[in-house]
């Protein structure tokens, strides 16, 4: 398959996911965590789902396009495996984790950290969507949208 064909199918998934959780899932009152802002379009998207839900950001600079920039204070810049740990117990319904460089290894390292935070992050019942597996104890996997081949994106609550 080329990088363009995967390329699609993998924000597919990624849209398709955001709108089951958004629409079908009975999501906690607690804040949305974007983690991976990039140009913004996935903030775009929760921002619009979820409208009036409070959305932060997170990258470790800033690229988005000027119409998808969190307001002061919901832009956080860093390292996130430095910088989201300030927001550890926060109690969020989501954490959307897209912090996939396409590299295996780069992206290796990232697991180190990023199930962890995902838990430290969310409320309990809260839900992570990933692009990358979050292997950890307290985070349930649960079936991906029809449609969705598995591995392609990965879905959780948290116990
Ligand atoms: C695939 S892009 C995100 C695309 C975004 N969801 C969108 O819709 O535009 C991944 C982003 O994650 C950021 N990123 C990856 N690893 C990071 C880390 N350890 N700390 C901070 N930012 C990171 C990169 O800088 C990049 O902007």
């Amino acid at each position: 398959m080329s990088r363009l064909e995967s390329f699609i199918r993998r924000l597919t998934a990624q849209r398709d996911i955001l709108d089951t959780i958004c629409q079908e899932m009975a999501l906690g009152d607690g804040p949305v965590i974007e983690l991976g802002l990039g140009n913004g379009r996935t903030y775009d998207h929760l921002r619009e789902r979820l409208p009036g839900r409070r959305v932060i950001a997170f990258d470790r600079v800033n690229a988005a396009n000027l119409r998808s920039l969190p307001p002061e204070g919901d832009l956080i810049l860093g390292e996130i495996g430095e910088t989201a740990q300030a927001f550890a117990g926060i109690g969020a319904a989501l954490v959307h984790a897209d912090i996939g460089s396409g590299y295996d290894d780069l992206d290796e390292l990232n697991l180190r950290w990023l199930p962890q935070l995902a838990v430290d992050l969310l409320a309990p019942g809260g839900i992570a969507a990933s692009g990358v597996p979050l292997d950890h104890p307290a985070l349930a996997p649960l079936p991906l949208p029809e449609g969705i081949r598995p591995g392609r994106y990965f879905l959780y609550r948290r116990r």
